[in-house]
């Protein structure tokens, strides 16, 4: 029995049980809620994929099911103001309660204007800046009618043949945690009812980046001390943020599949960190219980997804089937249906939905509001703060501006659909700037520049050799842009291979024979293993793959009207064997920096990494003097003061991030050598000098004992204050009494920027 068809005296009996708070308010909500039938409310958590809506049919796995949009909560993919409008119109002229769908669409890193991908704005250790790009994603996405976004993705990943990595801030909690938290505040704004707010998804919960062997969609299995300590801060500072939504990842844990996972879902989402958004599988993921070998039917995988906790089903169809009869016959409660349909409604209301189904639908205003100048201006910052010098022998960089003939190689520099990378919401590829046409802007008019592609990223094939060698040997310089194409990366992308593809290691045989200055230009969406040749190059620009700027952030780097300050958010290893590789490990009772017998170390590739964490140069140089500590011993409950003071000691001005790392030297359970603590970036003029401070707390020295219980003991710890996370520039203090922290379960101290 359901709202619409209750006889009048058996539904005051229900109401006179509901809880006081819905009927002491004239709740619009409560109102609808109270007037929708079984099949109105549980439409609400259905959410079907555009391509099926608008042509009619909606295809489930093949079976072919019709599912009229009227009965939909919410639709993912429609990305124009037009088609957001059409849809919204079928729904509020053709059902019954006139109920506005929410649009939800993966606006990840831009919209039309695309900024760098996530792992390339982790680069730039700069959540004002992360904030900001979201913000103006929000803008242009909402014009257009969305509502939703599913990201941030705050996937922590510590294994580069994951290839989505590209889509997350990187192997670092406190980074990750810092740069949800920015992204989070960015898309929503100062909320609704700005129109340009929307409704943020942290995803995916969680551990999907641990999958196994980098394969995606494989299932994790880690330790509950990891999983607390290093996957789930970044959604937990997510949420502290606000978020709205959060999406259960593909991935099972340690048996149970996260679209099924009530303890994780109800017990540690709802119940411990209170959230009271929306929870909305990842597509089909409800479905895909089944292949998991935890349901045997469909109605199972509607029972065991919902009854977890999952209120919206996106793409397959088991809740809109089975749902009716699991809540006729007691399975599924009617009490949580309607906390779910609740939720739903609630925040079609805090859009103003209820008000003007239209509103975020406008045509004029989505031709004002995309790829304006001004979001220009902000794509061509974010990708110039994200770019990472990896290498400059003999300060070939910067470049002249006139620096004779100049061959520019690789099928990437003119790959207009690389600049924007995977997940490039509602670009269009040729509104990039390719690196090539970069150059071309950027170079002194007259210059010589040839471009032959030579290889590219996806085939064997050597185009033109002969040609790139005897052009190659009467330049003066050569630009080779190598990487991977934005398909090389992403969901489904991973790789078990992490050289440079297809024909450009042997491209960049031929260039290096020439022995002519050879500046890489690396375009990719994951650390990468750079083999011998590629470090032969003379300069290595990593610039993963920077959006619509590309080009002209790329040439202001390469001629120093930019100097170069990203910071590698991931470890680039030596060697696939090694992965995962990580700054955060743990010492081992044989660290490997003995003699290397008998140590925790490979005897055929060193076990350090090629670049690590942190890592990356500028055109001019810092200095750090050693931390002054506040304290040498403090109470748990006082705060340490820490401070270096940086200087430039080179000739360009610069912008450098000061990294702040934390080592508990002994403790009941062990601990990672380092974890960064803090960072800040600032800017020097040459010969400069700045201090800069840091404070760190409880929720810094705190390490959860082995019972899971968050405390901080006494003992000594060891900080460090560098450019990266192999800085040894430190100083000691201890900590003189223990203290048991006071929110239980919430133990991992959620990155809090001093
Ligand atoms: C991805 C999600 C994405 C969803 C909707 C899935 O395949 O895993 O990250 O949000 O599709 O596009």
């Amino acid at each position: 029995m359901d709202g619409a068809t209750m006889p009048l005296r058996l539904a005051s009996l229900v109401l006179a049980s509901l809880p006081l708070v819905a009927l002491a308010q004239n709740d619009p909500v409560e109102d609808l809620l109270a007037k929708m039938s079984l099949e109105e409310k549980i439409g609400q958590l259905s959410q079907l994929s555009i391509q099926n809506t608008l042509t009619g049919p909606v295809i489930d796995q093949g079976e072919p099911t019709q599912m009229p949009v009227t009965l939909v909560g919410s639709v993912l993919g429609a990305s124009s103001a037009q088609a957001t409008r059409q849809l919204q119109e079928q729904v509020i002229n053709g059902s019954r309660l006139r109920i506005p769908l929410l649009f939800a669409y993966d606006v990840v890193h831009g919209f039309r204007t695309v900024f760098p991908v996530p792992l390339a704005l982790a680069s730039a250790w700069d959540p004002d800046l992360a904030q900001r790009t979201a913000r103006v994603a929000a803008i242009e996405a909402t014009a257009s009618g969305v509502h939703w976004t599913f990201a941030p993705m705050v996937d922590i990943s510590r294994d580069p043949r994951w290839g989505r990595v590209v889509e997350g801030a990187g192997e670092d909690p406190f980074l990750g945690s810092a740069l949800a938290a920015a992204l989070v505040h960015g898309f929503k704004g100062s909320g609704a009812p700005d129109i340009s707010s929307m409704l943020a998804t942290a995803k995916h919960f969680v551990a999907y980046g641990a999958a196994e062997g980098g394969r995606d969609y494989n299932v994790a299995d880690l330790s509950e001390r990891t999983l607390r300590e290093v996957y789930l801060p970044p959604f937990q500072a997510a949420v502290a943020a606000g978020v709205d939504a959060i999406m259960p990842a593909f991935n099972e844990l340690a048996g149970v599949p996260m679209n099924s996972h009530t303890a994780l879902l109800t017990g540690l989402l709802r119940k411990q960190w209170g959230f009271a958004g929306l929870l909305v599988s990842d597509f089909n993921a409800v479905w895909e219980l089944g292949p998991q070998g935890i349901a045997a039917t469909p109605a199972d995988t509607a029972r065991l997804a919902f009854n977890a906790g999952v209120d919206i089903e996106m793409a397959s169809q088991s809740y809109r089937q089975h749902l009716p009869t699991l809540v006729r016959n007691g399975q599924v409660s009617r009490k949580n249906l309607d906390d779910a349909v609740r939720r739903v409604l609630k925040a079609k209301q805090r859009l103003g939905l209820f008000d003007d189904p239209y509103r975020y639908s406008d045509e004029a205003r989505e031709r004002a509001s995309q790829l304006t100048p001004q979001h220009r201006a902000l794509a061509r910052e974010a990708a110039q703060k994200s770019i990472v010098l990896l290498k400059n022998n003999d300060a070939l960089l910067p470049l002249s501006k006139q620096p004779g003939k100049v061959l520019v190689v690789g099928s990437l520099a003119s790959d207009a659909s690389a600049t924007i990378g995977p997940w490039a919401g509602a670009a269009h590829p040729e509104d990039s700037v390719t690196v090539l046409q970069g150059l071309r802007n950027a170079l002194a008019p007259g210059t010589q520049i040839t471009y032959l592609p030579g290889a590219s990223p996806i085939s064997q094939h050597l185009q033109d050799i002969t040609l790139v060698e005897k052009v190659a040997r009467d330049s003066d310089l050569i630009i080779a842009v190598l990487g991977e194409t934005a398909e090389q990366s992403g969901e489904s992308h991973s790789r078990a291979d992490l050289g440079l593809p297809g024909g450009q290691i042997a491209l960049l045989g031929s260039l290096l024979k020439t022995g002519k200055p050879l500046v890489i230009v690396l375009m990719n969406g994951r650390p990468l293993v750079l083999d011998a040749s590629v470090q032969q190059a003379h300069a290595l620009l990593e610039t993963w793959f920077l959006g619509s700027e590309t080009g002209n952030a790329v040439a202001d780097v390469l001629f120093g009207d930019v100097n170069p300050s990203g910071k590698l958010p991931m470890t680039f290893p030596r060697h696939v064997g090694q992965i995962p590789i990580y700054y955060a490990h743990k010492n081992t009772g044989r660290p490997p920096s003995g003699d290397g017998s008998y140590a925790s170390a490979y005897i055929d590739v060193p076990w350090t990494p090629l670049y690590p964490f942190g890592f990356g140069l500028s055109y001019t140089s810092f200095s750090y003097s050693s931390p002054r500590l506040s304290h040498t011993r403090l109470a748990s409950t006082q705060t340490l003061g820490v401070e270096v003071t940086v200087t430039n000691t080179g000739k360009r001005a610069g912008d450098e991030i000061v990294q702040l790392y934390l080592r508990d030297d002994v403790a009941s359970v062990t601990r990672p050598v380092r974890r960064l603590r803090g960072f800040r970036k600032i800017y020097l003029a040459p010969g400069e000098s700045r201090s800069v401070s840091f404070s760190l707390d409880q929720r810094d020295f705190a390490l959860l004992d082995e019972h899971f219980s968050p405390k901080v003991e006494a003992g000594s710890f060891t900080v460090f204050v560098g450019p990266d996370s192999t800085t040894t520039n430190q100083a000691h203090f201890e900590v003189s009494d223990k203290r048991q922290l006071p929110i239980p379960g919430q133990s991992v101290p959620v990155a809090v920027l001093d």
